[in-house]
Formats: C-alpha cells, structure tokens, sequence
C-alpha cells in the first residue's frame, strides 16, 4: 500500500472561544472515585515510541480482510475484481484510521480544556492524564498513518461535533461530547477495529488505545453522575439539551451524504459512487447490515445512550426528542459496564466476552 490520497489534507484551522478557567484552592476531591481513577491512569501509560513499529505490513495481506469487514458479503463488493477490492479495502480502512487520527487530536483538545475549567482538584489531575493519553493517541495514529502512506480528511460531521463541544464554554457539557459521546463513538470503533484486523502493529494499538479510552468513558461517569445529580432541574435540562444536539450531529452525520474523502476511496478504488450507493441499498433490502457480527459493539445503542441515560442526562423531555427523532433510548448497561475501566487490564478482553 504505497498510493497517497494527495490534496486532500485540509488546513490548519484556529477559532477563539470562551475559555473558562477555574482555580481552586481547596485540593481535596469531593468525588472519592477520582483518585482511584487517577491513580491507575499513572499506573497504566505506556510508550507508543516503544510498539513494534518496524513490522512490516505486507500490502498482499490487507489491513483488514474482507471476511472480516462489513462489505465482504455484500454483492456489489464481491462483483469487483480482485484488485478493485484490495484497493477499497486499503482505501476505506485508511480513511477509518485518518478519522481516529482526528478524533484523537480533538481529545487531546476538550480534555486539556476540561484541566482548565473542571473546579475539583482531582478532575483536573484525571484531565491532565487523559492529555497525555490523548497526545499518545495522536502519535501512534499519525505513526500509523504515515506508515501506511494513505491519509483521509476529518468527516465533517465528526469535526462539527468536536467543535460544537469545544465552543460551549462549559466542562460538563465538554466532557458529554467527548468523554460520553465522541469515546462512547470511539470506544464502539476500536473495539470492532481490534476484532477486525490481523494486522500486529494495528491490533497493539488499537489494545493499548481502547484500553485508555475505557477509563476516559468512565471519568465522564464517575464525574458527571453525582455533578449531574446536585444540579437544578433547569441546568439538568440545559445539559440534557446538548446532549441530544450532539447526538443529533452524529446520527444526521452518519445519514448524510458521502464526503470528500470517500468519494476519494470509491475514485481510487475505480467505483461509481452510484453503483456504491445501489449496491449498499440492496445489500440493506437483503438484511446484511443490519445485524454486526457477534462481538462486534453498537455504539450509540450499546455505549453512548446506556451511558446518558445513568448520568440523568436523559429528561423526559430530552427522551421524546430522541425518540420523535427515531433514536431508541437504550438504558442496559451489560456492555457499557463490561467496556468500562476496571482494576485489571482485562477488562477489554472481558468486555469483548460480553459483546456476544
Ligand atoms: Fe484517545
Ligand atoms: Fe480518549
């Protein structure tokens, strides 16, 4: 895999926004299960300089195989020859790769945002390690990407989500979008990434990667439940608000038409975006997407709804948006409980026992 997606590379970009800044001089947490938290974050770093990245990655054995992705047993897939599907398999698992690489960068973003404004001394120590994750995050991506020489712009939905989060000028509502919403998202992804591909370097980042995350998804909990819960009924719907808008961008962004990018993958690969979107249909009609593969995990349904819905950022007035907008409110926590950090560095493998 030596193609490069040229121009595509959108420019850097700066915006003002509020920033609230909160000092605090009393430096004792009033949420016991910070600690513990930040504890293990410490106990947890490891080196993305020290993975094996002189792996080779052999481009006649894809990143993922086709058996193993969503498209394999589609009709229009198997229609194409042999090396149109190698290509759109490279192409389209680069593009997926390039939209963690973002994502990631954006973390790193909200969560030193959360570090300046969150008053409780110990959020700050937990936002302040999740920094650090998060820049590793965007190396090791960057390192993947680069070695893998296909690079794929941010989907703008993802980038208006992020955005839409970091210009609220309020931690709570920057830990929803990000430690709820967009790593509930990424949680859900890398889990299937990690049971989709052989690849080693791939397969040890995306571990290394989910397993950070899982505590990420669980400082939005152990944070914004009891926060949450002492708030008036007012502020409680104003945040319960924007998680729906968040929610929103995602799904209406997931629905919307290709973007840039993936024209580009379906361009390369010698696909007509029409073909794609009639082979797509029929395999819908034949019922092949509708189900994921046992283990594989549904993010909005099975991470990011379970987990609004346990912080009481659900009203019954936020409830029947979500559902006026055809977005079941799924309160079963088995696979978010399983994902979730825990004291053993099992707990992802775990969690991949429970997604069956
Ligand atoms: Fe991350
Ligand atoms: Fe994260």
């Amino acid at each position: 895999m030596t193609a490069k997606a040229k121009g595509l590379q959108a420019p850097s970009e700066t915006y003002e926004t509020l920033m609230k800044v909160s000092w605090n001089f009393n430096y004792e947490s009033q949420i016991a299960k910070l600690d513990d938290l930040y504890q293990r974050a410490k106990e947890n770093q490891w080196n993305a300089a020290e993975l094996a990245w002189d792996t080779p990655i052999d481009p006649a054995s894809p990143i993922i195989a086709s058996d193993h992705s969503q498209y394999g047993a589609m009709p229009w897939f198997q229609k194409l020859s042999r090396q149109q599907q190698e290509t759109f398999m490279a192409h389209s698992t680069a593009q997926v790769l390039s939209q963690f690489l973002h994502g990631e960068q954006g973390a790193l973003l909200t969560a030193a945002t959360v570090a300046h404004g969150v008053p409780d001394m110990k959020a700050k120590y937990y936002a302040a390690t999740q920094t650090v994750d998060e820049a590793r995050h965007v190396e090791a991506y960057d390192r993947y990407v680069n070695k893998i020489a296909i690079h794929y712009p941010m989907v703008p939905w993802l980038k208006q989500l992020i955005d839409a989060t970091l210009q609220t000028n309020n931690f709570c509502k920057v830990m929803i979008g990000m430690n709820m919403i967009v790593e509930g998202l990424a949680l859900g992804a890398f889990n299937n990434m990690y049971r989709q591909t052989e690849e080693p370097l791939l397969k040890a980042i995306t571990f290394n990667v989910m397993r950070d995350e899982s505590r990420h998804v669980s400082f939005g909990h152990v944070y914004l439940t009891p926060t949450v819960a002492a708030l008036h009924a007012d502020d409680r719907e104003d945040l319960a608000e924007f998680a729906y808008q968040a929610v929103k961008i995602l799904i209406d962004g997931q629905a919307a038409p290709m973007d840039a990018g993936f024209l580009k993958v379906l361009a390369v690969s010698g696909i007509d975006p029409e073909d794609f979107m009639a082979g797509m249909q029929e395999a819908a009609e034949m019922g092949i997407t509708r189900e994921l593969p046992p283990g594989q995990i549904h993010s909005v349904k099975d991470l990011m709804m379970p987990a609004l819905v346990r912080a009481g950022l659900v009203t019954a007035r936020s409830k029947a948006k979500f559902e006026a907008a055809g977005i079941p409110v799924n309160a079963d926590l088995t696979i978010l409980n399983a994902m979730e950090d825990r004291k053993s560095e099992l707990n992802v493998l775990n969690a991949q026992q429970a997604a069956y």
